[in-house]
């Protein structure tokens, strides 16, 4: 039987539970009918049991390591299973063989995919698609799904100004309105529009902030104040739940001293009492237990309990709740009714995901999910979509050159162009650039490596100079191997690793055009190596269907429309620097940098601004930027009023031409700066974004509508609310151009 409409029979069951009695409870939309079945399995439980659904395992391989503390009722959930023959072990043994029947809930992190690998998700940010986006997530839990995954820990949701944190890559990069439209897009995703046995619940993660660690250094402390987390790193987290996503999973690090997964002013407050999130708060892997090697607790039962009061619902992998919190709830330290939520919390989830009519997968079906067709075609089109065309002096797209020199340690290298956090995609189903232009240009392409990985070191390049001296064109695939980003995974420097930016200074003396096509994880500091290169394509990871994705970019096929979603910078000295910074009291002017500086100058800051004498203060690219094939021109921008209420909405209007040879499409961003505030306000900030395509020569009038609400920030007085005043607003390719028009809000 084919497994998806075996999938979607079964899906009637659930809706139906989901739609009985139409009130929504909560955020997670649990209905009367839930909730009286959440409240009937909770009666019959012994405090023994609710602490059992408190506790996550990771499955290590063999079911039998579980199968006793399942039966014993001691495991709520595991994780790191796939084979759907021993998730249906695992199940069986939850289901058959526990007093109260209670199914597992197995997650995974199925991060950009499950099998069929999609950009990673700083290269998803890219697309500025979220319609592609939720497509993606929807596939990765159609394949996780069929194989008994009903939970992932995605999406990652951390704000990240600092590149050299290798967790960059995990993200939508620096922009909390991308991020938001990139959050509600992978939960409606991962859950589905409808619930059904192909849900898989979506966890946003890693409440909250840890993408702010000083010095990029993963793990490490944060010091965000409560305004900076509610105005940049709260929101998506926010909308999220407001799509409705089903669990959240606490972070690692400590915000002004205080770890998250005892932190009861953002987990109790915040996310239980403002946002009313009713849905699963599970730590991260340990975290609970760190928090004794932060200091922040004794040991394990001490920070247990701190867990447990901040309102934490399952532990992973600590195994605290599991020691401890029978102990904790006899004392007092720790009430039952604090166990009695989180175990209505885990219920609420389970029962929602339809586990207990569809404990089990189908395992033959299972298999032709995988990696279908219609997956692969899409995660090409993501792949697409993501990448950024940074230089072109008019190299590209290739015209015909017959003879192809192509090199690089990224050209064919499967496993890394899948990119971090890739647990399940296969590198035998990858398709690398090498191949993807072999087959595009029979007998005309030939293959030197020149560096056989990114960090290897070599002093001579005769073999690919002298390839290239015979070549039309030369084709360098060069950047970062997967396992250079992603948790634990930091870097100082930011340079291309290795030997890969003397291998592209090689090429160039040859005289042939260089095009460079960068496969990282995050914004590598590439200026040195533009001079080097007539044109630059740059693509977050591009996952399984990166090869053919970047040969019909290379080629023309398709039109590149990426942009950034993170600033470039030029020296990772400069980090962390992003466009959405707040006025300082001396904006820089472009004034004087190093070498104008006299000898023995004497000692002076008048005229002086906030930049580097040495890197003045722009990046290399800003955010939002990427050149198309074809050129498009704004004009005519205009807006519906000059003044408006604070519950309007903000209709803005311009003509957009594809002035150019090609089809094209242009992310068109709305920047919107708030004059004078209670507070110093940042320069700019994104507030709306839309992909435009159009034919060569055609103009197309496109209006968009933004809520003044939209403008809100949280003040002085600690409410969020928009102030009246006068406004500047930008409608532009990228978020350093364009002129402003201003406006006021009454
Ligand atoms: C990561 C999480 C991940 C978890 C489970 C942790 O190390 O920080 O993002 O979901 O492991 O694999």
């Amino acid at each position: 039987m084919n497994c998806i409409k075996y999938l979607s029979l079964s899906a009637v069951v659930v809706l139906a539970l989901a739609c009985t009695g139409q009130k929504k409870a909560g955020t997670i939309g649990a209905d009367e009918t839930v909730e009286a079945r959440v409240e009937a399995l909770l009666g019959k439980m012994t405090l023994a049991e609710k602490i059992g659904q408190m506790n996550q395992v990771s499955a290590g391989g063999d079911v039998s390591n579980y199968a006793d503390a399942i039966r014993k009722g001691q495991v709520g959930s595991i994780l790191n299973e796939v084979d759907p023959v021993k998730i249906n072990e695992f199940q069986r043994l939850s289901v058959e063989e526990t007093r109260l029947g209670i199914p597992l809930l197995v997650g995974r992190d199925v991060i950009h995919g499950f099998h069929t690998i999609f950009p990673i998700p700083l290269g998803l940010a890219a697309t500025f698609d979220p319609a592609l986006v939720e497509e993606g997530a929807r596939i990765a839990a159609l394949e996780a799904t069929a194989q008994g995954v009903r939970w992932t820990f995605s999406p990652m949701l951390d704000i990240a100004r600092d590149p050299r944190w290798g967790r960059i890559a995990e993200g939508s990069g620096e922009d909390t309105y991308l991020d938001t439209r990139m959050a509600e897009a992978m939960v409606y995703g991962y859950q589905g529009r409808k619930a059904d046995t192909t849900s898989m619940a979506a966890c946003v993660k890693h409440f909250v902030g840890y993408g702010a660690a000083e010095g990029g250094r993963d793990y490490n402390s944060t010091f965000l104040t409560e305004r900076q987390l509610r105005n940049f790193y709260l929101p998506p987290f926010e909308a999220a739940i407001k799509a409705g996503a089903m669990t959240l999973m606490t972070s690692f690090n400590d915000n002004d001293g205080v770890p998250s997964t005892g932190n009861t002013f953002v987990v109790k407050d915040i996310l239980r009492g403002e946002w009313g999130f009713d849905g699963l708060v599970v730590t991260d892997w340990n975290s609970m237990g760190e928090m004794i090697n932060h200091g922040f607790g004794e040991d394990r039962k001490d920070v247990a309990e701190k867990a447990a009061n901040a309102g934490v619902d399952m532990d992973m992998m600590t195994y605290g709740f599991l020691s401890h919190l029978e102990e904790l709830v006899r004392s007092g330290a720790v009430k039952e009714k604090t166990i009695d939520n989180a175990v209505r919390n885990i219920l609420r989830v389970k029962i929602m995901l339809g586990l207990f009519e569809h404990p089990y997968v189908d395992v033959e079906a299972a298999k032709a999910v995988q990696y279908a067709p219609t997956h692969l075609a899409a995660a090409q089109k993501a792949a697409e979509e993501s990448a950024i065309l940074l230089k072109n002096n008019g190299i590209l797209p290739l015209k015909g050159q017959s003879r192809i020199l192509v090199t690089g340690p990224m050209a064919d290298a499967p496993w890394d162009q899948l990119g971090t956090w890739c647990f399940d995609g296969q590198k035998e189903h990858t398709i690398t650039p090498l191949k993807a232009l072999q087959e595009r240009f029979p007998g005309q392409v030939t293959y030197v490596p020149g560096l056989r990985f990114s960090r290897e070191k070599r002093d001579r390049f005769d073999d690919v100079v002298s390839a290239a001296r015979g070549a039309d064109v030369i084709l360098a695939f060069l950047g970062e191997e997967s396992i250079l980003s992603g948790e634990a995974h930091c870097l100082a420097d930011l340079n291309l690793i290795g030997s890969q930016s003397e291998l592209l200074a090689a090429l160039k003396a040859t005289g042939k055009p260089v095009v460079a096509t960068i496969l990282a994880g995050r914004p590598l500091t590439i200026e040195r190596d533009l001079p080097n290169c007539d044109a630059v394509l740059y693509s977050f990871h591009p996952g399984t269907m990166g090869g053919p994705a970047l040969a019909n970019l290379l080629t023309g096929e398709v039109n590149p429309s990426g942009k950034t979603p993170i600033t470039f910078l030029r020296t990772v000295g400069q980090a962390p620097l992003y466009y959405n910074h707040n006025m300082t009291g001396r904006p820089y002017q472009g004034e004087t940098l190093l070498a104008d500086i006299d000898l023995e100058a004497g000692q002076t800051s008048l005229g002086n601004t906030s930049y580097y004498l040495d890197y003045g203060a722009y990046p290399l690219f800003p955010f939002g930027y990427g050149l198309s094939y074809t050129t498009f021109e704004y004009s005519n921008v205009s807006l519906d009023k000059k003044e408006y209420g604070k519950e309007d909405q903000i209709a803005v209007s311009f003509t957009l031409a594809n002035t150019g040879e090609c089809r094209g499409t242009e992310v068109v961003q709305v920047y919107v700066r708030d004059l004078v505030g209670s507070l110093t306000r940042p320069v700019k900030e994104l507030k709306c974004f839309e992909r435009v395509e159009l034919n060569p020569g055609e103009n197309r009038i496109v209006t968009l509508q933004i809520p003044v609400q939209e403008l809100a920030f949280w003040g002085l007085d600690g409410t969020k609310k928009v102030e009246t005043g006068e406004f500047q607003l930008w409608v532009a390719g990228d978020s350093a151009s364009g002129e402003p028009l201003t406006f006021s809000v009454k």
